[in-house]
This record gives structure tokens, sequence and C-alpha cells, in this order.
């Protein structure tokens, strides 16, 4: 049976090889790609999903454009680690691809509604203003869909501020509202992201396979490890949302651990931290979990198939 799911992105380096990886799997059944503001602002965002699926030769998923803004807060994007387009590196092809005349948050509960209840996954890759925006707009797809597993946050470390994570730490309004509605959410967060580290050795492999997605994937490699190595000192670039990707197509990729989380919004130091309560068994009714451990080899072993069968 495939997994349904809708994809909400910011591409985004790794949001890009999200998409490719849930376009290449077999196992998923690409239903939407939503555009959120994150990495740089909409209008980027947007035009690199399509160019993305023009790469790709995506047909017949219809893509949409979401919010422009955080709810509160003022736009902020990452231009140190994505560039100036957001997907800064490879030449990107001028898309030929329409966008979806709905705005995202329609496209998003349209889908939910139209389809049987828990069925779909919704996997947010980037911030979480349009899935908060459609939990609001439409509440009975809080019931309705199977579950959401999102990349963004960490239990023990931060990357937009010590223990914020950008996604959640560029709208934690947004965030707060979609970790407190009762959906069972899976938070593929910086503790388990770091651990997917693009090495050479992977970088190798990804170039053997000499296809124009191939080579497309090594230059945003490329670009991103050299922005990781300089603003975080990593050696290697970690390819955050392509791991929420993967949990969706086979739970064993990685290990996870039920825990309450809540999004902290008034401290001066702590804003945007996913503050996980890890102090006594989870409740029996806690609907939140946080992925702990990656299997490093298998995860990378399905971006290279799903790599192989785009071609
Ligand atoms: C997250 O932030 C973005 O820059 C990446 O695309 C990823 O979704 C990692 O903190
Ligand atoms: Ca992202």
């Amino acid at each position: 049976m495939t997994k349904k799911i809708i994809l909400d992105c910011d591409p985004g380096h790794d949001d890009a090889i999200a998409l490719l990886l849930a376009y290449g799997n077999p196992d998923i059944d690409l239903l939407a790609v939503t555009t959120v503001v994150g990495n740089q602002t909409l209008e980027k965002v947007t035009h690199n999903a399509l160019a993305i699926a023009e790469m790709a030769n995506i047909r017949g998923i219809p893509f949409a454009a979401g919010a422009v803004r955080p709810l509160v807060r003022e736009v902020e994007v990452a231009p140190d680690i994505h560039g100036d387009s957001g997907l800064d590196g490879p030449t990107l092809p001028t898309p030929t691809l329409t966008l979806d005349k709905r705005h995202a948050v329609t496209l998003i509960i349209d889908t939910i509604m139209s389809h049987p209840p828990k069925t779909i996954t919704l996997v947010p890759t980037g911030a979480l203003t349009n899935i908060a925006l459609a939990a609001r707009l439409e509440p009975r797809i809080v019931e309705r869909v199977k579950e959401v597993v999102l990349m963004g946050g960490g239990y023990h470390v931060g990357n937009w501020s010590p223990v914020a994570e950008f996604n959640i730490k560029i709208d934690p309004e947004a965030a707060h509202i979609v970790f407190n509605e009762k959906w069972p959410l899976t938070m593929v967060g910086l503790d388990l992201t770091h651990q997917a580290l693009a090495t050479p050795d992977v970088v190798a492999k990804i170039a053997s396979l000499n296809t124009n997605c191939s080579q497309f994937v090594v230059e945003l490699l490329d670009f991103f490890g050299k922005m990781y190595k300089q603003a975080q000192g990593f050696d290697a670039p970690p390819v955050h949302d392509p791991c929420a990707v993967a949990y969706v197509i086979d739970p064993s990729v990685m290990t996870t651990q039920k825990v309450p989380i809540d999004i902290e919004l008034t401290g001066s130091l702590t804003l945007g931290m996913t503050v996980a309560d890890f102090r006594h068994p989870a409740p029996i009714d806690c609907h939140t979990q946080v992925a702990v451990k990656l299997d490093h080899d298998k995860f990378w072993s399905l971006i290279i198939n799903a790599l192989k069968n785009i071609g």
C-alpha cells in the first residue's frame, strides 16, 4: 500500500532532496506540494519548487504557494545557508509547470477532505505557517489526517539560537498551534538530522549514478556543504528534510521516543524552543514523539534508489 503524503516545503537544498525522495520512491504517493516562506521569500521558494519539478520532470501533481509571512513575526530568511536564491549552486531550469490557482492552505484542506479519513500524512519541512492556518480554517483536518511527520525543532540542540531550530523559530506561534493539536505528530528534529550527514563517500555514490538528477543533487550538496562549514563548522552538511520523508517510507530508518513536546513562546533566550519533557514515561495519551537515532546507511540507500528511479 502506498503512503499518501502532502509535502509542505521551502526549497531550500534539503527540501529539494526531500521532494526528489518523495517523488522517486515507489511507496510514496505524492498528492500535493505546497510552499511556505522560510529559507527564502515565498516567491523564491515557490520558483525553486517549480524548477525542481522541471529538472526531475515531475508532472500531474499540484503545486501551490502558501503563506508569504509568519503568523505574527517578521519574515526571516536563511541566505547564509541557502544563498540568495534559496537554492544556490546548480543552474536551475526555467519552470514550465504552472501553479495550482488555489492558496496552499486551500489545497491542503481540499486534498485531506476529499480523501478517506486517516489516509494522508502531512510532511512539513519548513515553517508551520500553512499547516497552522489549515488547522484553524478547517479544524476537521486534525481528526482526518493519519499523522504529521515534520522536520523541525530539536530536544537537545538548536541552530537558529542555542536552543531553537530554524523552522520553529521563524514562526513559533504556528508551531505552537501544530504541536498542540491532537494529531499524531513525529518531530524529526536536529538531534536526528545532524546524523544525516552527506559525507564524501555518500556524495561519491550519488555522483556515480551519473544522471541529470544526481548531478543536480551533487551540485546542491557541494554548495550546501560549503555554507554549513562556513556558518556552523560542519565537515559534512546535515541533510535535514528528507529524513522526515524517509520516516514515512520506512519507520525502521530511525528510532523514536514518545514524549510530550510544547513550544516556548515567551522566553527571551528560548523563543521557539521545542521543550520535550523526558522526566517521566510519556502519558498514555501522549500524541507526540521525537526521532532519536538514524540508520545512516538505510537512509542514504533510500535517497540513492529514489534518484535511480527518477533517472
Ligand atoms: C531546516 O531549516 C532549513 O534551512 C532547512 O531547509 C531545514 O528545513 C533545518 O533547520
Ligand atoms: Ca526546509
